[in-house]
């Protein structure tokens, strides 16, 4: 079986590693199993995908389709033209797509066009914010899908709304998860640690690059003023996503709290993140991250597409009110947050369920 997995933007490195070591040990133990990685180059600089490609051990795509920079609509075409190209010139069995962003949905629609077995992990979870890109990729690769590998229960009953048969859904656990737990051993402090005078929980880390919070230099300055009166006693981290950075430039705040640095690799983002007093971001991802780590964590969104990780976990929705982010942060720094768990099937084994499921169903016949 020949499985073609695609990935695309720097969330869905960490989820595809994983996945890859499982077919390599399962055709190593004398399954008929091999991948081919397409890489669609949604992006592409060094810091937001070539160091996670080196870090996590990621083999180097057999083909980059080269769709960097554009519009949603220029992407979404230019990703959705190569890829069928590519699959044309290369057989496959099955793709595999990862998560929510401009690939995951181009390159399931391409491959259904023609055909083509599609699977897609990370299914089935919502916001039910349409003004989100994210949630109309998420709408549309899981309405297309033939097999869908799931996170929570939670994701498994938005599937089951959508009118998808239960036994297409598998609900296997968190593969951004797997690659946190391998890879915890191997995480390193970043150079400037000790620079920005940086200790155990001396620092939040800031991270934003939603287009409702990174596009309106407004609403950034609002956001980065209240936790500049906020956080105070402790350094904020800022590491700037580049569609971040563009706005950043023309707005007005204080360089000597806020300390902005480039996107870090996995290794030290994760030390960072492990280290940190408290994260406060936009990404859903981070917020996985926080809640197996136990670290606080406060969304700066009206609602999240992953509600396990404020049910059991560490994080909190502070929307868009700067009264709420203010009273949130007097919270974690009079140490008076909940105590999270980690949610269940989170434990590391997801993509071995994965690839098991894989052979079971499509070589076993069962
Ligand atoms: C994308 C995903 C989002 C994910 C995020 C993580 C979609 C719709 N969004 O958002 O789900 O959480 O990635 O990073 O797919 N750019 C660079 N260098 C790069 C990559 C991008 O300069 O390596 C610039 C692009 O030119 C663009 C901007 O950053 O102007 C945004 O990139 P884009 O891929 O459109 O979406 P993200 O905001 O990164």
């Amino acid at each position: 079986m020949k499985i073609t997995i695609v990935a695309g933007a720097r969330p869905n490195f960490m989820k595809i590693a994983p996945i890859i070591k499982e077919i390599k040990q399962a055709k190593s133990n004398g399954s008929e199993i091999e991948f081919r990685l397409v890489h669609t180059g949604q992006h592409y600089d060094k810091k937001m995908s070539g160091d996670f490609f080196d870090q996590l051990g990621i083999p180097n795509p057999d083909a980059n389709l080269e769709c960097g920079s554009g519009t949603q609509g220029e992407q979404t075409a230019s990703i959705i033209k190569n890829f069928e190209k590519e699959l044309l010139q290369n057989k496959t069995d099955m793709v595999l797509v990862v998560g929510d962003v401009t690939s995951t949905m181009a390159c399931a629609i391409t491959s259904k066009k023609l055909n083509i077995e599609t699977v897609h992990v990370e299914a089935g979870i919502r916001s039910g914010d349409m003004e989100m890109p994210e949630e109309i990729n998420r709408i549309v690769t899981d309405s297309i899908c033939d097999r869908y590998f799931t996170t929570s229960l939670e994701a498994n009953k938005n599937l089951l709304l959508q009118n998808i048969k239960l036994n297409k859904i598998h609900f296997v656990g968190n593969t951004m998860i797997d690659t946190l737990i391998q890879n915890i051993p191997k995480i390193k402090k970043p150079v400037f640690w000790d620079s920005m005078n940086l200790k155990q929980k001396n620092y939040f880390i800031l991270t934003l690059h939603r287009p409702s919070n990174a596009d309106d230099p407004k609403k950034l300055n609002k956001i980065l003023k209240t936790i500049e009166n906020s956080c105070k006693n402790y350094h904020i981290v800022f590491p700037v996503h580049p569609r971040t950075s563009k706005v950043l430039n023309s707005i007005d705040y204080n360089r000597n709290i806020i300390k902005t640095i480039e996107p870090q690799a996995y290794h030290e983002f994760i030390y960072l993140i492990k280290n940190a007093k408290s994260i406060i971001t936009d990404s859903g991802g981070i917020t996985e991250e926080a809640t197996y780590l136990n670290i606080p964590c406060i969304t700066l969104r009206n609602t999240t597409e992953r509600p396990e990780t404020v049910n059991i976990g560490t994080n909190e929705l502070a929307g868009e009110d700067p009264l709420k982010l203010e009273s949130l942060i007097g919270k974690i720094t009079n140490n008076e947050w909940k105590k999270g768990k980690i949610p269940e099937r989170w434990d590391g084994k997801t993509s071995k369920r994965i690839v098991d499921i894989l052979i079971r169903t499509y070589l076993r016949g069962n």
